[in-house]
């Protein structure tokens, strides 16, 4: 099976997670969007629910394969989110960002009463850090930030280029207007020292380390579903 065919796997069954009357919480990424895809089936079937979205994009998919939407503002406490990861760990602690939508993930995971993590076989991992970290900082500033960044990271002794995120040959630009900075840290042996000293970096929104917030990971693998249990 392809990659694409595992993540295909792990949203079905993921679906199987989906209650009638559900408040769900809906992931950004190329996962994420098979279980859109496969959600939009169950709703034009007759399944009730309603979504809030972690992203424009996502958001978009939602609406137009007929999804009902609402926001987190309008639906502030959520049943279930269901999104991909770049990592996953054996604590199902996480990498995600990949697609840039790291903050709002991690507000509606919070707002969520469950996160079910999918994906297929190669994001678990045994430590974190192979995949670039992705930090989400305010555009103003950024030199001075992406230096403190250095300095907090190095105090952990954690080293690696940092790296302003471009697409298409200008710096990327979250759904929330800010910037993206890769840190390529390599193995993150105190994931919750990382995330508490990058918090304390004024320029810094958010970064990619979920620790605590996922309560189950569906994995798809050439022998069929896994599911991961922090
Ligand atoms: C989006 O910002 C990310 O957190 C995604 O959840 C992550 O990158 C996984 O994406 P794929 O499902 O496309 O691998």
């Amino acid at each position: 099976m392809d990659a694409k065919a595992l993540k295909i796997e792990a949203a079905r069954a993921a679906l199987g997670y989906v209650e009638d009357g559900m408040r769900l919480g809906i992931g950004t990424g190329s996962t994420a969007e098979e279980f859109v895809r496969l959600l939009a089936v169950r709703v034009e079937k007759g399944l009730k629910v309603i979504g809030v979205s972690t992203s424009e994009r996502t958001e978009a998919l939602c609406r137009e394969l007929g999804v009902p939407m609402s926001t987190l503002d309008e639906t502030p406490e959520l049943d279930l989110t269901i999104d991909g990861a770049d990592e996953i760990d054996p604590e199902l602690s996480l990498i995600k960002g990949g697609g840039g939508a790291l903050l709002r993930e991690k507000i509606v995971a919070f707002a969520s009463a469950r996160m079910i993590v999918i994906a297929d076989k190669s994001k678990v991992v045994k430590h974190l850090g192979a995949f670039a970290l992705p930090i989400e900082v305010n555009r103003f500033g950024l030199k001075a930030t992406m230096e403190e960044i250095r300095r907090e990271s190095e105090s952990l002794g954690l080293s690696g280029p940092l790296v302003l995120r471009i697409k298409d040959g200008h710096p990327f630009v979250t759904d929330g207007g800010h910037l993206i900075v890769d840190a390529s840290f390599g193995r993150i042996p105190d994931t919750r020292a990382l995330s508490r000293a990058l918090h304390d970096v004024p320029g810094v929104v958010e970064h990619g380390l979920f620790i605590g917030l996922a309560d189950l990971a569906i994995v798809a693998g050439s022998n069929g579903i896994e599911t991961l249990h922090p």
